[in-house]
């Protein structure tokens, strides 16, 4: 019997494992050199020719590929495309969408050495994260798969007098828009994308600049797979121009959105200045994470867990510590252990087995974080710094950098890179640390360790956080299993990879009857 046949998740590569890794390797080297082409597909047509090379974050002379990116009149034909296609895709039955889908999860399984090179080479992500990064896209398909047959096939009856039906269905709302970022350059971009089809939207996707290739690519692979190629549009080009004229269009219907707080708050404002409609706008944005631990906990698993959460995918996830509050009693005991710890870590190029963490995106991200470094190192205590290799210069690399620092309420924003503030409190302080927390206006994730099972549960309840980790890692929520999302300055909410994600791409409506 297949022990793994009831799997929800996907399988990934035990790079551990000779047997799984060295055929793993060759299927690799083969993109070693490739050169990928991106560019809009406007009912399934590639726009043109290259306008600009994409160069690997993690090596200046590595030209992943070229890309061409589009104008405001594109982004209008695409919406078009996409606007014709809605009522045809809204009446497709769901296990027809679903069935696209899942076939498409088996089509990046298929590819996965393909897109982990891309991930590697474009967006400059390790060998382990550029795996997990195909095995959250595959997950996401199957998983919005599945739900929106569980949700969408049979309207709900409700309950009604004698001689009366009451019937409630859920249909898609029409084009949405599918904004994505380079973090999760897959992973993101095509569980936007699920979803919106899931429930019966068409879509136009706007992935990040600095990741079009991988973009692209995928969507070469839905129409490889069968997608009709008026349903699903990809526009590549920058947020400002190619983005903006997208969220103003009054023929997009909603918006979905991963990136910064910034942008969101721009979206906003753009959909908020649109007449005609409200727009429904699902924001998932970045955070100001931090841990707390107190005296209770184990030194060892705290640092282990920390330096986790706080440089692995050197420091660019949402989800990614930024402030480890520590109770005195241990703070001496846990940053002696940190030291040694980040004096272990190797930075390299993300392609090397031995690479714990590759380079930042690019050179504005480089001189941001290096810039803070220098700042925040003025008023804090530097307590270490990784060395790295003599070559960095040739990509943009940040040393993973830990600072003791007197409380949250230094850091004026999300610092995205593999910086950890640390700070020391006393066992009185512990609620005016959560206050603290919570007074950042930001609620995406807080990691706590503590063998006191009471107090860390009522952390967990006075804190504003959409996903709260108790001795562990607070990174790499996984599909179906830690649905994921933020409140307040953190996103509007909804949950991805959870079971209500799906209604909040779809429209309801009641149909009473008195037959
Ligand atoms: P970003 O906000 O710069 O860009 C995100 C996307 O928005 C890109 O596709 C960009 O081109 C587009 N964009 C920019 N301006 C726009 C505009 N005016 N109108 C429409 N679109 C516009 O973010 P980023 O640097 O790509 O990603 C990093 C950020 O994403 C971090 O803040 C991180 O915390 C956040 N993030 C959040 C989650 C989550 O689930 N909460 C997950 C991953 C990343
Ligand atoms: N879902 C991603 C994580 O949990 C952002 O790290």
């Amino acid at each position: 019997p297949n022990i793994f046949s009831d799997r929800k998740n996907s399988l990934g590569t035990n790079l551990h494992i000779a047997a799984m890794s060295q055929p793993f390797y060759e299927a690799l080297a083969q993109w070693q050199t490739h050169q990928w082409q991106g560019a809009s597909m406007i009912n399934g047509k590639s726009t043109g020719q290259k306008n600009r090379d994409v160069q690997s974050p993690a090596l200046h002379s590595d030209i992943v590929g070229q890309v061409n990116d589009s104008d405001a009149q594109q982004v209008s034909q695409a919406i078009e495309v996409a606007y014709s296609a809605f009522p045809g895709w809204k009446h497709t039955p769901v296990q027809q969408r679903a069935w696209l889908l899942l076939r498409l999860a088996d089509s990046l399984e298929q590819n996965k050495s393909e897109l982990i090179a891309l991930c590697v080479r474009e967006a400059g992500k390790t060998l382990q994260d550029s795996i997990d990064e195909v095995r959250e896209a595959v997950d996401f398909c199957r998983y919005y798969a599945r739900q929106s047959e569980l949700k969408f096939c049979n309207p709900m009856v409700m309950p009604g007098p004698t001689g009366e039906s009451n019937i409630l269905g859920f249909s898609g709302r029409g084009v949405f828009a599918c904004i994505s970022p380079w973090n999760f350059p897959l992973a993101i971009f095509i569980g936007q994308i699920a979803a919106a089809l899931a429930a019966g939207n068409t879509v136009v996707a706007k992935p990040a600049e600095q990741t079009s290739l991988i973009a692209t690519r995928t969507f070469e692979l839905m129409f490889e797979i069968g997608f009709p190629t008026d349903v699903v549009q990809l526009i590549c080009g920058d947020g400002a121009t190619v983005g903006n004229t997208l969220t103003s269009d009054p023929r997009i219907s909603g918006v979905v959105f991963t990136g910064s707080t910034n942008t969101a708050m721009r979206i906003n404002q753009t959909l908020a200045a649109r007449t005609g409609s409200i727009v429904p706008f699902i924001a998932e944005t970045g955070g100001q994470n931090a841990m707390i631990v107190d005296s209770t906990a184990l030194p060892e698993q705290v640092v282990t867990d920390a330096v986790h959460s706080a440089f692995a995918s050197a420091g660019q996830r949402c989800s990614a510590l930024r402030v480890m509050y520590v109770q005195e009693d241990i703070a001496d005991r846990v940053i002696t252990l940190l030291k040694g710890a980040m004096a272990e870590l190797k930075v390299g190029h993300p392609s090397h087995y031995s690479s714990d963490l590759g380079p930042v995106i690019d050179q504005a991200a480089q001189t941001k974080l290096l810039a803070h470094i220098e700042a925040i190192t003025t008023s804090g205590q530097l307590i270490y710094q990784t060395p790295l290799a003599a070559d960095a210069q040739q990509g943009y690399f940040v040393p993973p950098t830990a600072i003791e620092i007197e409380g949250i309420e230094q850091l004026s924003e999300e610092q995205f890179g593999p910086i950890l503030h640390v700070v020391r409190f006393k066992a009185k302080e512990l609620n005016k640390i959560v206050d603290s927390i919570n007074g950042t206006g930001f609620g995406l994730t807080l990691g706590i360790h503590s063998r006191n099972e009471g107090r860390a549960q009522q952390i967990a309840q006075r804190i504003n956080v959409g996903n709260v980790y108790i001795n562990r890692d607070q990174i790499g929520a996984m599909v179906g299993v830690q649905p994921f999302g933020g409140q307040g300055l953190s996103g509007t909410g909804p949950k991805a990879g959870g079971p209500q994600y799906l209604l909040r791409f779809a429209t309801e409506k009641t149909i009473t009857n008195n037959v």
